[in-house]
């Protein structure tokens, strides 16, 4: 049915609220907490970018994500109240840097790949970041393309960033499936005219603006009917 299926990187194959756990561990009580406005404020940080130049050359307030995150991090310890040490930072950031995938990431990708259907990532990542990831989850050999955002150094939602997926294979718009476990970047795709499958883990209600995502389900495993 579709030749390419694209999958956003950081909480759609990467669990990026495992963070969590090593955040609980260095400062107890925390560590939810904390990993949920570290996520929020790293996002809010691409937007902030991204908005407030939306050239077509990129914006001139670019950061690459991985400092974006390192710089988010910062900011909630700061608004916590939590004092983040060098060697604490790190050990977060280098966890970070090796976020464990899904427990179905890896036969998701095998198994579309065997069926020869294209894959891709696309990221807000940097390009470092992102091949870390993948080779610590051994998901490279299931991966046609990892394309990230540093190339137009506008993060999505910006158009531009969805585009590069029509620029780096070559299908057509309608041929692609979308997948995001981000609402935002579900909704992101469909208003740029991708089909999309929404995986929704944790039985969130989706954005209450825009149209709804082509498809939802709880499990990754679940793009797999559409092969
Ligand atoms: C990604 C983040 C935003 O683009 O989830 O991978």
């Amino acid at each position: 049915m579709y030749k390419l299926i694209a999958f956003d990187a950081y909480g759609t194959l990467f669990d990026v609220y495992s963070m969590g756990t090593l955040a609980e561990e260095i400062f107890p009580g925390q560590g939810q907490a904390l990993s949920l406005m570290w996520r929020d404020r790293q996002i809010e940080y691409t937007r902030l970018v991204t908005l407030s130049d939306p050239s077509p050359n990129g914006s001139k307030h670019y950061l690459p994500f991985w400092d974006l995150t390192a710089r988010s991090l910062r900011y909630v310890c700061k608004r916590m109240g939590l004092s983040l040490s060098q060697q604490n930072e790190k050990r977060l950031m280098d966890q970070y840097a090796k976020l464990t995938g899904f427990e179905d990431s890896l036969t998701v990708l095998k198994t579309i790949k065997e069926k020869g259907v294209l894959t891709a990532i696309l990221s807000n990542g940097s390009r470092e970041m992102l091949s870390t990831v993948v080779d610590s989850n051994g998901l490279s050999p299931y991966l046609d393309k990892v394309v990230t955002i540093e190339d137009v150094r506008l993060f999505k939602t910006a158009p531009q960033a969805y585009e590069l997926l029509l620029k780096a294979f070559a299908v057509n718009k309608d041929e692609i499936l979308f997948v995001s476990s981000n609402a935002w970047d579900a909704l992101a795709a469909k208003w740029f005219g991708f089909d999309v499958f929404w995986v929704n883990r944790l039985g969130h209600p989706f954005e209450e603006i825009g149209v709804q995502p082509d498809y939802e389900g709880s499990s990754l495993s679940q793009v797999l009917q559409f092969i």
